[in-house]
């Protein structure tokens, strides 16, 4: 497998083959099943286009101080475990030392996009985030670790990995548009994205 390294974001192609990806679909509908999705509003009212829910031990959540993790889904119940195909991967290109405490899981339907921003919530930023993408063709842009600048961009396929580490881990990216239809694993289209995180 050809490794990518893109402003330190360390990009695996294709590093779930295609059974995998159809294992991970059907386990983050047992996920989808106890934590059901739901829209996100920033902290300024402005709703986010990507549909989010999360298992782990902590899920992030958008709350009334801001963004945040929370122990609980906004309907109140824990968050599912974080499916068996995600902590391998984990184990394999990050850490065997410790486990993440968060896989937040985002849908992207048509038209949906997630501006530049940084991952800022969490205690420890020696910890790497993995990012997996599942589903539609989706346009990584990559900034700075400073607000600015110029960036790059890169599609994200489906199965491929990101792990945003090192000197990365507080660089800014973003999803500017999804390939709407470009891939037939999930059977209703869009994306999902799979982040996962060491919180505490
Ligand atoms: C994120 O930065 O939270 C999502 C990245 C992605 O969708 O690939
Ligand atoms: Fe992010």
């Amino acid at each position: 497998m050809t490794e990518l390294d893109l402003r330190g974001f360390r990009i695996l192609p294709g590093y779930l083959d295609a059974g995998r990806q159809a294992a991970l679909v059907s386990a983050l509908r047992d996920v989808v099943a106890q934590a059901p999705m739901f829209a996100p509003v920033t902290p300024s009212g402005k709703a986010m286009s990507v549909r989010i829910t999360s298992a782990g031990r902590y899920g992030w959540v958008p709350g009334r101080s801001g963004y945040g993790y929370a122990r609980t889904h906004p309907q109140g119940q824990e968050w599912p475990p974080i499916p068996q195909i995600l902590l391998e991967a984990w184990r394999d290109l990050v850490s065997t030392a410790r486990d993440p405490e968060c896989c937040l899981v985002n849908y992207y339907g048509a038209g949906a996009r997630m501006g530049l921003h940084q991952d800022r919530d969490e205690a420890d930023f020696n910890w790497p985030v993995l990012s997996v993408s599942l589903g539609d063709e989706g346009l990584l842009r990559i900034g700075n670790t400073a607000r600015g600048g110029s960036t790059v961009s890169h599609w994200l396929q489906s199965g491929d990995v990101v792990v945003m580490g090192g000197p990365a881990r507080l660089t800014y990216h973003g999803i500017d548009r999804i390939r709407f239809g470009s891939s037939s694993l999930l059977p209703k289209g869009g994306r999902l994205n799979l982040t996962c995180r060491v919180v505490d």
